[in-house]
Order: structure tokens, then C-alpha cells, then sequence
């Protein structure tokens, strides 16, 4: 069977040095209350992801069920098991941009990059994500690109953010 690299994130436990960081960080946090959560955290930051086999390998180490694991990387957003692309577009769905149209502007984002939110674009360009409120109900629907917030987003605005960052991309 042939599956595209973009359907198989690299496995960070067959590279020797992540799998060194993965270890460490279980070693060194494996006895804390809320072990879990922890040892979590860290593998995202300094993985930048937390694969399927990397939450089996976790919850065999920490001696618990795997849907334990696995339930926890699936409640919070901030976890993600593949790498995130380059840049991230994330999209508020507190109550004031659901209100404001945000799933509008979803369906634009699917259309023009043929992707959902949770999933990067096959050249690992853009993310798509979703988030609770972000603290800019005022300008709703919200955005936010990277770290900057873009209120007030209509339907038709969308392509030009797009746009901005394959000009952004395009002038390196
Ligand atoms: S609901 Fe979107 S910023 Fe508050």
C-alpha cells in the first residue's frame, strides 16, 4: 500500500534525536500529578505534534490507557497530530463570530484551499484551524493569522489574506 507523506506524518519515534526529546521529557515528568497533561505540552512544543504511534508510545511509558491519551489530545486544540504548516489560520467560533458569519467564511477557506479545518495544504503552507473566543468579539467574525487577529472578515476579504501570505511567502 502507498500512502503520501501527507497522509503519514513522519514518525518522530524512528528519528533517534526526537525520539531522545520524547523520552526525556516522559523521564523527567513521568511521577507529576497530571503527568499527562504535561508531558503533552512539551512534546507539542518541541515535537511540534503529537502523532498517533507518539500518544501509544506515551501511554504505554505512563502505564494508562491509550484513549486516555488520545482523549486529551482531541479536547484541546492547541495539540495537533500532524505538523501544523508554515503559517496558521485560525478561525474564532465563540459565540459572537458564529453569530457574525464565521462559518461563511469557513466554507471560502475550504473552497479556496480545498482543505478543512484541522489539516494543512499538501505543500505544508497553511493550517486551518479552529478556536474558542479570542477576546475581539467587538470585530466579529475573527481571524486570526498567525498571531494577528483580522476582524470583521467578510466571505469575499478572505482570498486577499490569502493572498497576503503568498505574497509574504513569494517575496523570501
Ligand atoms: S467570539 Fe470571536 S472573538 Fe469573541
Amino acid at each position: 500500500m502507498t500512502l503520501s507523506e501527507n497522509t503519514i506524518p513522519a514518525n518522530p519515534l524512528e528519528n533517534p534525536e526526537q525520539k531522545a526529546v520524547i523520552d526525556a521529557i516522559i523521564d523527567e515528568n513521568l511521577h507529576l500529578n497530571g503527568a499527562t497533561m504535561v508531558i503533552l505540552n512539551q512534546i507539542q512544543e518541541r515535537i511540534g505534534f503529537i502523532s498517533k504511534p507518539v500518544q501509544a508510545y506515551i501511554a504505554e511509558r505512563l502505564r494508562v490507557p491509550i484513549s486516555k491519551v488520545h482523549g486529551v489530545v482531541s479536547f484541546y486544540s492547541f495539540f495537533t497530530t500532524s505538523p501544523r504548516g508554515k503559517h496558521t489560520i485560525k478561525f474564532c467560533l465563540g459565540t459572537a463570530c458564529y453569530v457574525g458569519g464565521i462559518d461563511q467564511i469557513i466554507e471560502k477557506a475550504k473552497q479556496l484551499l480545498g482543505i478543512e479545518p484541522g489539516n494543512t495544504t499538501p505543500d505544508g503552507m497553511i493550517t486551518l484551524e479552529v478556536c474558542r473566543c479570542v477576546g475581539a468579539c467587538s470585530q466579529a467574525p475573527v481571524v486570526v493569522v498567525d498571531e494577528n487577529i483580522r476582524g470583521r472578515v467578510q466571505p469575499n476579504k478572505f482570498p486577499k489574506i490569502i493572498q497576503d501570505i503568498q505574497t509574504q511567502e513569494g517575496a523570501h
